[in-house]
């Protein structure tokens, strides 16, 4: 058996969940339930990052300790994730004992093997970044992420050496080409490195909301060094080495572009410091915007995922998002496209398949479903489609797949148009007909599942199939001729009407 380890990131807990976080939430989660699918051992890791100046702050303004304050926050990101069908195996927050613990000692390793000194550090910060930005990367002076003015910094400082890593972080990637995806990204991450690596400060005297240094508890952990590790803290290192070593370092962190320096540069680094291997595999994707432009509270633009799946229904909206982006480009989400993708693609195409077929098998067959033939001339193109789609599935590409199961959607209904089974008399031909497309119907439902699970799992029960499409290990239901129904065929209400 394989084991499969993703993470996403650990979100600002103070932050709305929006359509951004989600994207990479329902993103991630396809990934596990594709690999869930194929009978892999999967570890599934999402959470809320709780420390830092910025949530000490709103804490402040909130009048209440930043410890109520997070945990009256936490829980909105839990809710989002469940209204969202996220599922996900373990959800870490920063503020939880067992990550004092990982925090502690894996610096406490980086410290022993001497990476870790003391000095002033000087500096300009930018708060909602929290994070130090030299003089050059300032956009006029203000932070280049989030255009607003840095301030000056100054305090005694734990410094990690980084600088001591240039080479071997360029080595390690040099030897590790598949390291980081796509390879756009690769290079971006390559060109951070190659401009020369200077040491960073990671720990602070000037707030306490933060992990203490062990061995100096005048300090804290600058919010960035302690959220890393959270990758760490949820496979118990420093506790249980065995499950340790069963999830790392083969992980797949997936991540936005805008958190490439931290992930694949500080982070290999402070793994080979600790002396542990580097996460395996880092995927950064796009960045979503919204009608051409950035999310932002300051636009008023941030679009609610649950508003949004209320009104479209919650697979449609899972589909929109990973059907309308290559995964690792930036999208674009306006509601003139997840419509027109709701209208075509899931009310005319999908809809319009299941209804078709299980309207003719009730009124002309009783709802005894026929079996699909062995010689079928979907039969061929249906195995490619899924090979395409299991291909797909294990190079991170969700687009990839849904295309290719639309075009077997797409035939499938091409033939019922072609053999017009409504107007056929009881025989063969009738029989054939339906058959294959029911077929076609089993093989959808699999390699939807991880996107629709909910929709998969209901035309699953509609043409009679026992158990749910995530039973069984999809590998072996790939291939051509398998459907059997064992109960009586239903013809529901459409799945999706159309929408004006
Ligand atoms: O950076 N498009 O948290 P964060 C696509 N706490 N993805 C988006 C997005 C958008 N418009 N907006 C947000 C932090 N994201 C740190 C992470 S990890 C050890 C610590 C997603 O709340 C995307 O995954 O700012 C991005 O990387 C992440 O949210 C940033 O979340
Ligand atoms: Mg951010």
């Amino acid at each position: 058996m394989s084991r499969f380890f993703i993470t996403t990131p650990i979100y600002y807990v103070n932050d709305v969940p929006h359509l951004g976080h989600a994207y990479t939430m329902v993103s991630a989660d396809s990934f596990a339930r594709w690999h869930r699918q194929i009978s892999d051992d999967v570890f599934f890791l999402t959470g809320t990052d709780e420390h830092g100046l910025k949530i000490a702050q709103a804490a402040a303004e909130n009048g209440m300790s930043p410890k109520e304050w997070t945990d009256s926050l936490a829980p909105r990101f839990q809710d989002a994730w469940r209204k969202l069908n996220i599922s996900y195996d373990d959800f870490i927050r920063t503020t939880e004992p067992r990550h004092y613990e990982t925090v502690q000692s894996f610096l406490k390793s980086v410290y022993e093997n001497g990476y870790i000194y003391k000095d002033i550090y000087r500096g300009l910060y930018c708060v909602s970044c929290e994070a130090y930005y030299q003089e050059a990367e300032l956009d006029n002076g203000n932070c280049p992420i989030h255009g607003r003015p840095v301030v000056v910094m100054e305090e005694e400082n734990y410094f990690f050496r980084l600088s001591a890593f240039t080479d071997r972080l360029l080595e390690w990637y040099e030897r590790h080409p598949e390291a980081v995806g796509p390879s756009s990204k690769r290079n971006e991450a390559l060109g951070f490195i190659r401009q020369g690596l200077q040491d960073i400060s990671i720990t602070r005297t000037s707030i306490d909301w933060g992990v203490p240094v062990p061995w100096d508890s005048q300090h804290v952990f600058y919010v960035w060094y302690d959220a890393l590790i959270n990758y760490l803290t949820a496979i118990d290192y420093g506790r249980d080495l065995e499950k340790f070593e069963l999830w790392w370092p083969s992980v797949h962190h997936i991540i936005g572009k805008d958190i490439i320096r931290f992930h694949c540069v500080w982070w290999p680094a402070m793994c080979m410091a600790a002396g542990i291997d580097p996460p395996a595999n880092i995927f950064v994707h796009g960045w979503l915007l919204v009608g051409g432009e950035k999310m932002a509270k300051s636009a008023g633009n941030k679009v609610d995922p649950l508003e949004l799946a209320n009104e479209f229904g919650l697979d449609a909206v899972r589909y929109y998002l990973l059907r309308d982006t290559n995964f690792g480009s930036d999208g674009d989400f306006t509601y003139e496209a997840l419509t027109s993708r709701y209208n075509s693609d899931l009310a005319n195409n999908l809809g319009n398949l299941l209804q078709r077929v299980t309207t003719v098998v009730v009124s002309k067959l009783g709802g005894q479903a026929p079996k699909p033939t062995a010689d079928s001339p979907l039969a061929v193109f249906a195995g490619e489609v899924m090979e395409s789609a299991r291909t797909a599935w294990s190079q991170f590409a969700p687009q990839d797949a849904l295309e290719a199961i639309w075009s077997l959607i797409h035939e499938a209904n091409a033939r019922l148009e072609v053999v017009a089974p409504w107007k056929l008399e009881l025989g063969s031909e009738l029989e054939n007909v339906l058959g294959d497309a029911l077929e076609c119907l089993r093989l959808v439902c699999i390699g939807l599942y991880p996107v629709m699970p909910d929709t998969s799992s209901e035309i699953w029960r509609r043409i009679g199939m026992d158990g749910s499409p995530e039973d069984g290990n999809a590998l072996a239901a790939l291939s051509w001729g398998q459907y059997q129904s064992s109960k009586v065929i239903e013809k529901g209400i459409p799945l999706f009407p159309r929408r004006k």
